[in-house]
């Protein structure tokens, strides 16, 4: 198998000494080379499925299976660069020296659009700035799999778009295998090869969305009609 399937996947925590289910039996098929969108409420458990799907917790119940390699990187809502180091030295950070290859990272640079910013720091970049060096340090990883969870929510709606154009082009171009968290339904529509609603701990839906020739356009009958179709998946409780 490629990519990445969930099986039944249970996860709790415990607040206040009462238990809390977030997650109730997700199975789920994450494949590769794909953006695979996550979409939901907040609060509705999509950044506990990344970090579970991630590796940075372990499930109660269920399993998940990688394919051959699982070397994941993370982006997050906050670009979380070291301030300290150029925008060179924050994406090779935790690359070792053998494996900086130089050409490879001007070229990810390139792709992210920071060609000539590659001595700047983080306090002198612009928010999608910060935020496209955070993905070029993911791409310098070389992981299997991307986890992004909301990397765009906190830029304004212009920065916004164009870094969801950016990020289509730059997985177009590096056949990256993305998982990608948003509450955005709107986002989803833009960036998704399949979208997985999630809603009370469960998979509510799951769209694959076809291939359109050049750019989406959400004001498409498909789109308007898909969205109307997540909407009412969101709206309905049971
Ligand atoms: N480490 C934790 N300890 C206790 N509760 C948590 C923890 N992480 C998340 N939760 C709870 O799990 C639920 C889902 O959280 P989260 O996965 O962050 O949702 P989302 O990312 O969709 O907004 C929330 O009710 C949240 O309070
Ligand atoms: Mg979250």
């Amino acid at each position: 198998m490629a990519g990445i399937e969930l099986i039944n996947v249970h996860k709790q925590y415990v607040v206040d000494e009462r238990p809390v289910k977030v997650l109730k039996g997700i199975s789920l098929q994450i494949p590769e080379k794909h953006i695979t969108v996550i979409l939901g409420r907040s609060g509705c458990g999509k950044t506990t499925l990344l970090r579970l799907t991630g590796g940075l917790e372990q499930v109660d119940e269920g399993e998940i299976r990688y394919g051959l390699s699982h070397k994941t990187a993370f982006v997050f809502q906050e670009p979380r660069l070291m301030p300290w180091l150029n925008v060179w030295n924050n994406v090779t950070f935790g690359l070792e020296k053998k494996d900086q290859d130089q050409e490879k990272i001007e070229s990810i640079i390139a792709a992210v659009g920071l060609c000539g910013f590659e001595k700047a720091y983080p306090s002198q970049l612009s928010g999608g700035m910060q935020q496209r060096a955070a993905i070029a340090r993911a791409l310098a990883y070389e992981p299997s799999f991307i986890m992004m969870d909301e990397p765009f929510a906190a830029l304004d709606y212009f920065t916004r778009e164009q870094m969801q154009k950016e990020l289509l082009r730059v997985q177009g171009g590096q056949g990256s295998s993305i998982l990608f968290v948003t509450h955005s339904i709107d986002e989803a529509l833009l960036l998704g090869h399949r979208i997985v609603v999630i809603e009370n701990g469960l998979v509510k839906a799951q769209y694959q969305v076809p291939e359109t020739a050049g750019e989406r356009n959400l004001l498409d009958d498909l789109f308007i009609s898909l969205k109307r179709d997540i909407i009412n998946n969101l709206n309905t409780t049971e």
